[in-house]
């Protein structure tokens, strides 16, 4: 999708060293500030502002090595070095710097070279298993296929505001556990058995509603939808708001796909947004080095329930 031209010029005065195109879109931004190594402290702060506007940011024809990709996350926060996607058959995560995840389908020495294979990839807020999940991921891409892959990127604040008044009421102070056990490719994750009752399975609770700590503005959090759970309903009740809040959280028209090319790199709040990933031919290859930015506070402590309306959560 192209950068919208009104856009742009509404934002510019707020980005004096970088130019923000948005997309005529539910949600993202392509910012152009030429090479990320050498990005000044301004333009690392406006970067930070288009991306709490725009949720996601492309920043395309990088070259980053896995120390470089590291610092340009550090500006942003502290480094999550506790991502653990990987499933039992797939051991492929970098143990040496351990906040980088290797997403990737290649297989070498007939063993994979990262996470995720190259399955369709479902909605999902990353690492919505633990009590703090991080607040932003930055992927970047490395190899490429030509056709599939693309990732998808939803706005989760205007899921929110286009949710039915009553369906918004029913989830003040409503909680959502977030399953633990499996990946967002649907494979169980190392050390678990699949749930056998979601009542007791193993994950954290999240509020449904969370207000997000630095716009201040309300955003739904669903997390995943295989074997998520409202907590204290009866199981088919659960899954019944569960249905509608998925069936409406992922209508096309919340949602924008980014088609890669290699030296892109993309930034997204995790707070606010999901995302998901197209399948794509096993025999092409995909290499995507991953890192995240620690989570600041869990959001359970987070006055959920605010009225404040986010930009981005107003429909186009
Ligand atoms: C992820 O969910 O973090 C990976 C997304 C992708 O491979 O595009």
């Amino acid at each position: 999708m192209q950068p919208n031209a009104t856009a742009v010029a509404q934002q510019a005065h707020r980005y004096r060293d970088i130019d923000v195109l948005p997309f005529g879109a539910a949600l993202g931004a392509e910012v152009r500030c030429g090479d990320l190594r050498r990005a000044s402290a301004a333009q690392i702060a406006q970067i930070r502002q288009a991306w709490l506007d725009h949720l996601v940011l492309v920043f395309r024809g990088q070259t980053l090595s896995d120390p470089e990709l590291l610092a340009l996350a550090r500006h942003f926060g502290e480094l999550d070095d506790t991502a653990r996607p990987q499933p039992t058959d797939q051991p492929g995560q970098d143990l040496q710097t351990r906040a980088l995840t290797i997403v990737s389908n290649v297989i070498e020495n007939g063993k994979p070279i990262g996470a995720l294979s190259n399955v369709d990839l479902v909605w999902h807020t990353d690492m919505s298993y633990i009590e703090v999940p991080p607040d932003a991921s930055i992927l970047y891409a490395v190899e490429v296929p030509a056709a599939g892959g693309e990732t998808g990127f939803c706005n989760m604040y205007r899921a929110l505001e286009t949710l039915p008044r009553e369906m918004r009421t029913r989830l003040q102070g409503a909680t959502i556990k977030h399953d633990a056990t499996h990946n967002s490719g649907g494979f169980l994750r190392k050390g678990f058995d699949p749930p056998a009752d979601v009542t007791r399975s193993p994950g954290p609770s999240h509020p449904a509603i969370r207000t997000h700590p630095e716009t201040g503005c309300d955003a739904l959090f669903l997390g995943r939808r295989p074997y998520s759970y409202v907590q204290g309903l009866p199981v088919p009740e659960s899954e019944a708001l569960l249905e509608q809040l998925w069936s409406h959280a992922a209508k096309p028209d919340l949602a924008w796909y980014h088609k890669w090319r290699a030296g892109d790199v993309v930034m997204w709040d995790n707070r606010c947004t999901m995302h998901r990933r197209n399948a794509f031919d096993n025999n092409a290859r995909r290499i995507m080095h991953r890192t995240q930015i620690k989570g600041t506070r869990p959001y359970a402590a987070v006055n959920a329930g605010r009225a404040q309306v986010h930009p981005r959560g107003l429909t186009n």
